[in-house]
């Protein structure tokens, strides 16, 4: 289990909770980018001040309506994932390719109201899926519980296929929710690790994933 840290819900002393995150065990800086039109949030600014304090692998989440100008934006930090929205509609499966051409490992995010069926015709070619727990937007929204079942399905399809996405989890996850997304390969998340002491917020999301 990985930890992603999401650091969309700290509005002051951006810095300081960068430089903590940078020593902690944190596996990922999980990056929120938002263009105020695929969600009406805009985080643009506050992500690229993140990423000038930033010491650890980049989790590029992208929520923006128009995709390729933010690959474009990103590649050259050479994220370990960029990954974007299928209900961005556009030629997914060529934005997935450019990702990968550049050697950035691409994922495909959902929301809780998204079909499954919607993501089945790129589950071969994505190195990651992204299960929003939460509607895309905002930090410190409450967990969708139905978010288990999505879980369980795709890592179902994955071994009955051989695929070989990882499953990431994103979206009000604490030290109460985290039981129930133990099947995710990567856990996102924000408020619950950077409203504490970060590491033993981590590690207590790490061993409530072992429970
Ligand atoms: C929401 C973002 C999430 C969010 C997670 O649109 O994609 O990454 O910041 O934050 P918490 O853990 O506060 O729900
Ligand atoms: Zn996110």
């Amino acid at each position: 289990m990985e930890i992603a840290t999401s650091v969309l819900s700290v509005t002051d002393q951006l810095g300081q909770t960068m430089k903590r995150l940078n020593m902690s065990s944190t596996d990922y800086l999980h990056l929120d980018v938002m263009d105020g039109k695929f969600v009406s949030n805009h985080t643009v600014s506050q992500m690229d001040e993140a990423v000038t304090f930033n010491q650890k692998p980049l989790d590029i989440h992208l929520m923006v309506e128009d995709v390729l100008p933010f690959i474009q934006k990103y590649q050259s930090l050479q994220p370990a994932f960029i990954t974007f929205h299928v209900e961005c509609g556009k030629d997914i499966s060529s934005l997935l390719s450019m990702i990968k051409a550049q050697g950035i490992k691409a994922g495909l995010a959902l929301n809780p109201s998204t079909k499954l069926d919607q993501v089945m015709p790129y589950l071969k070619d994505i190195d990651l899926i992204l299960v929003m727990s939460v509607p895309a937007g905002y930090g410190g929204q409450r967990f969708d519980p139905k978010t288990t079942n999505r879980i369980t399905t795709l890592r179902n399809l994955r071994s009955e296929h051989g695929y070989h996405y990882q499953i990431e989890v994103d979206g009000g996850i604490n030290r109460e929710t985290v039981s129930m997304v133990q099947q995710a390969d990567i856990i996102v998340s924000g408020t619950y690790i950077v409203n504490g002491n970060i590491e033993e917020r981590i590690e207590c999301l790490r061993q409530g994933a072992k429970a």
